[in-house]
């Protein structure tokens, strides 16, 4: 259960002279949710950028330090792209399915598979779908544009399309933002029981979302990691005066 899946070590992240990250140093352990709140500007974003390399798309922003996924070097010139998307998936914070049928938005999600000989489609849709708590709303229409589809099903179809690949690092960026309450309890619930087969980094401007759903917690100001630990203990006994201000809402 403890054992680490990712490792960061001292991942500075500059655009010209200003540090949006700083030396950050952690570990994600294995199967657990680790949330990353902070408020706007402090870095959760760019965080989950670095994870799956999506950072390399922006050419002024400067990086140093490494991460590694297991032994993999993140970074590394020989680690390739699309071994990086097959292991690390990510769910933006606005809903992102094409227009395309439900079916064909799923299909999308395995477009870094290297050969799609020996997966079952069909069955691949289903389980993911069904964890993402959508295939009872869904099954019967997946030929359907997915744009006909809620926002709060959209974007657990965005999460079912992320889990096509069967990733084993699954990355959320504020996914409920614009959902109504029962949408993000479904995303939630699907969260916790996704944890047994995956590892998940949580990025919310929620603490109420962070404290009901992670296991850990870390806390980001301004580019510092201020403070992380077990997320019963963050939010009831934080050590840093700026990270129990945040959490009981008293920030600024
Ligand atoms: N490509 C870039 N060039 C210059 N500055 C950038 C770039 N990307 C991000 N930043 C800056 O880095 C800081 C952190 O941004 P980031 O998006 O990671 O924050 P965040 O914690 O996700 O905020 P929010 O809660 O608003 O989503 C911000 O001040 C932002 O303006
Ligand atoms: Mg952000």
């Amino acid at each position: 259960m403890d054992k680490n899946k990712i490792r960061i070590e001292n991942l500075t992240v500059k655009a010209d002279n200003t540090e949006i990250l700083k030396n950050i140093s952690l570990s994600i352990r294995q199967n657990e949710i680790l949330s990353a709140i902070g408020p706007a500007g402090s870095g959760k974003t760019t965080f989950l950028r670095c994870l799956n390399r999506l950072i390399d798309t922006e050419e002024e922003l400067s990086v140093q330090g490494s991460i590694k996924m297991d032994d993999k070097d993140i970074f590394s010139p020989q680690t390739d792209l699309s071994f990086i998307r097959r292991k690390i998936s990510m769910v933006f914070a606005v809903p992102t399915p094409l227009p395309m049928s439900i079916r064909d938005n799923l299909r999308l999600g395995l477009r870094f598979q290297k050969r799609l000989s020996g997966i079952n489609i069909n069955e691949r849709i289903e389980k993911s779908l069904r964890a993402a708590f959508l295939w009872d709303e869904v099954k019967n229409r997946l030929h359907e544009s997915a744009m006909k589809l809620s926002g709060g099903q959209q974007q657990r179809l965005c999460l079912a399309r992320s889990l096509m690949v069967k990733p084993e690092v699954l990355l959320l960026d504020e996914p409920c933002s614009g959902l109504d309450p029962i949408s993000t309890a479904e995303i939630e619930e699907a969260l916790k029981n996704l944890k047994k087969e995956m590892t998940i980094i949580l990025v919310t401007n929620n603490v109420k979302q962070a404290s009901r759903t992670s296991d850990r917690t870390v806390f980001f100001l301004m580019g510092d990691l201020i403070e992380m630990g077990e997320t019963g203990r963050i939010f009831t006994t934080p050590k840093d005066k700026r990270t129990s201000d945040y959490v009981s809402g008293r920030f600024g």
